[in-house]
């Protein structure tokens, strides 16, 4: 059987790693979490103090960078596996109202993701997937959630983590970024019109998985 190329695109915390590793595992694809080496270059920056509002700067950070995302999903920096480190609120207050908006960024983490997704059997996550970087993708999802339920998905992650957040503000930063995602210039968060929705609103992930599961069988059947 022909391996496939699977994008996954749609808002924060909609359930896109979740769903993207389960299918890998079935399938034995790879995994590249693109949201991923969004984050780990905003974790660069804050480290080494880098104006996050000088795209040149964040350029040139980015050029020192040996940023590896592993086929599995996580991402390591010149060699060092920052895979729990690029998850915390500091890093989603500024990588998608800042790191993520700008077009030269874009234009080097799109090249590399191109590097990465082009062969079959994989699944690759994000924003722009199913848009821009992987437009021939065979199977285009787009996984969307109501903004509470995946305020709620995301806090709960929290507090498994001891990461100390109120819900209130987890809700808000949220809404931010589906702003900032869904309304920047370059490469926006949008549903091609190629791509399958999936509502994960009120599906368990189970659930999610199966409906997923159809979707690239139908896919398939459409196409052979
Ligand atoms: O895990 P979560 O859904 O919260 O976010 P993510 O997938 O890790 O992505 C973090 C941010 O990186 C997003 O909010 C986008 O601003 C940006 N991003 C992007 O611009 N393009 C992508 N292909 C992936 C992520
Ligand atoms: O990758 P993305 O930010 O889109 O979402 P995720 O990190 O895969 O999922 C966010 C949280 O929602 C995780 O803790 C998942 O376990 C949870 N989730 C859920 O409870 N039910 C679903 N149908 C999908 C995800």
């Amino acid at each position: 059987m022909k391996l496939l190329t699977i994008a996954i695109d749609g808002p924060a915390a909609s359930g896109k790693g979740t769903l993207a590793k389960k299918l890998a595992h079935h399938f034995g694809y790879a995994y590249v979490d693109t949201g991923a080496m969004y984050r780990a270059l905003t974790l660069q920056a804050i480290r080494t103090n880098t104006d996050m509002h000088d795209e040149d700067a964040l350029v040139a950070l980015l050029q020192t960078m040996k940023l590896e995302p592993t086929v599995s999903g996580g991402i390591r920096i010149n060699g060092i596996d920052v895979s729990n480190e690029i998850r915390t609120p500091e890093v989603n207050e500024y990588v998608s109202t800042l790191i993520s908006i700008y077009p030269k960024v874009r234009e080097s983490m799109v090249a590399l993701q191109q590097q990465l997704g082009d062969r079959g059997g994989i699944i690759m996550d994000g924003r722009d997937i199913g848009s821009v970087v992987l437009p021939n993708a065979d199977v285009k999802i787009f996984l969307i959630a109501d903004v509470e339920a995946r305020a709620k998905r995301r806090f709960k992650e929290y507090q498994q983590r001891g990461i100390d957040d109120s819900y209130e503000s987890v809700l808000e930063v949220l809404k931010e970024r589906d702003y900032a995602d869904m309304n920047r210039e370059a490469d926006p968060l949008r549903q091609t019109a190629d791509a399958i929705a999936l509502d994960s609103t009120n599906l368990s992930i189970d659930e999610m998985f199966e409906a997923a599961i159809k979707i690239i069988d139908a896919k398939q059947k459409e196409t052979y």
